[in-house]
């Protein structure tokens, strides 16, 4: 039989990464993390100021073109995103067929790429203003594809778009807007989730970012593209994180609020409980992100008077967790999503749509990354693998095995 090993040493040298732990999959001008330090910056600027000073619109501005907008600018993003602020009727009907306990991951995967076949001009895209503009179009139909993921799950009627209020006001309003009633946007939710999503704008080479990458790198469409980062995010140990903390949380509540039985559990390895929300693949520091929220949920359950036992049990993790060995030996420090689940809980946001709030932030990261590809023209993507299966054998007939 053919030596498998011979064969191999013909291909010449692979490096074997499994998770792609220490290998990099291109060269990108967007955000810079370091892991050690616990900093990030979008296209140069520190997140901190980035998340007090600027809003959710000009981050998108910020990561898709590089550089942060003048008023003209602004003002002609915004419009443009206006400009499509509404979706096709039949786009509706392929909601009202999906029973109402479906996730909304899936549902929002599925919906994206649905667009596609609504807007076939933005799919074979080359230049850098047909991307740009198909960067515009999904932004401004992703909102209304997440605002009406969450009415489906509550059984309410799906809202257009109200191109009187900026991109999040925008989405609020057509997520939250109940039938017949009066409707004030309330400034305090709305800077928390302004905050959330600048948090969640892009994060370098993550599953979900390099996934995008990976299908646009087949020159698939965005929207395709967009759908499959959106599979990527859904699962608990990437985006679905924001959700099981919050299950979590509420476990250690129901069961008395016995923090330190958790964080022993966490650390047996007989047992495949993790703390949720605790860890990450590059942060072996703080997550700069989890500082900013955990201080942004504080803020907010103060304004809105509400009193969460669940920040406690996070707060009292935290603590334990910190100051425990097994945790300081492998770096393991609270992320970005341990504490975003309280705020989403705190507006009244539903558990399972938390991951769905985490898309919406991430979105443009998604985008400009797959801009950048494509304008570097950057090759498919295409790893290779160490075979260790059967050597080579005959096929044996169904009735002789
Ligand atoms: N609880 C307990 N132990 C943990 C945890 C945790 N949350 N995270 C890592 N560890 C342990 C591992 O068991 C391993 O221990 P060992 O060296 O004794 O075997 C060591 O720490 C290293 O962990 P890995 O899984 O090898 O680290 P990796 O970089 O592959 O995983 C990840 C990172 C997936 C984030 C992991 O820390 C995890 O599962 N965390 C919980 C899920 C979570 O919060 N995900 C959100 C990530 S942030 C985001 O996507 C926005």
């Amino acid at each position: 039989g053919i030596d498998i090993s011979k064969l191999r040493d013909q291909t010449g040298l692979i490096t074997l990464d499994l998770g792609y732990k220490n290998t990099g999959a291109t060269i990108s001008d967007i955000t810079y993390l370091d892991g050690d330090k616990g900093e990030l910056f979008y296209r140069g600027y520190p997140i901190e100021q980035i998340a007090e000073k600027s809003n959710f619109t000009e981050v998108m501005y910020l990561l898709l073109h590089g550089e942060l907008p003048n008023q003209d600018q602004y003002t002609s993003f915004e419009n443009n995103i206006k400009k499509y602020n509404f979706i096709a009727d039949e786009m509706k009907k392929i909601i009202d067929v999906f029973p109402r306990s479906a996730h909304p991951m899936g549902v929002l995967s599925s919906l994206t790429s649905a667009l596609t076949a609504f807007n076939p001009k933005a799919v074979n895209v080359n230049s850098k203003e047909e991307m740009d503009h198909a960067a515009e179009l999904m932004i401004a139909k992703f909102s209304h594809l997440c605002a009406w993921t969450y009415r489906k799950t509550q059984g309410l009627p799906l809202n257009h778009g109200d191109n009187n209020l900026n991109y999040v006001e925008n989405f609020y309003k057509m997520a939250f807007r109940l039938p017949n009633a009066d409707f004030e946007i309330d400034p305090v939710v709305v800077d928390a989730l302004d905050k959330l999503l600048i948090l969640h704008a892009d994060h370098e080479q993550n599953c979900s970012t390099s996934t995008v990458r990976m299908v646009g790198s087949a020159h698939t469409g965005l929207f395709a593209s967009i759908s499959a980062g959106v599979s990527a995010l859904w699962g608990p140990l990437h985006g679905g994180a924001n959700q099981a903390v919050i299950e979590m949380l509420e476990l250690i509540e129901k069961d008395g609020g016995d923090v330190a039985k958790y964080v022993a559990k966490a650390k047996d390895k007989n047992d495949s409980f993790r703390l949720m929300g605790f860890g990450h693949r590059v942060y072996k520091n703080f997550d700069p992100r989890a500082k900013i929220i955990k201080k942004a949920a504080d803020d907010i359950l103060t304004a809105l008077g509400i009193q969460d036992k669940a920040l406690d049990i996070a707060m009292q993790l935290e603590r334990v967790a910190l100051e425990d060995e097994y945790f300081v030996e492998r770096k393991l420090y609270p992320n970005v999503d341990f504490y975003s689940g309280i705020i989403y809980r705190a507006l009244g946001i539903p558990t399972e749509m938390f991951t769905v709030m985490f898309a919406l932030g991430r979105l443009p990261g998604w985008i400009s990354q797959w801009k950048e590809m494509r304008l570097k023209g950057d090759p498919i993507g295409r790893p290779r693998q160490v075979y260790q299966g059967a050597q080579k054998r005959d096929y044996i007939d169904i009735a002789n095995r």
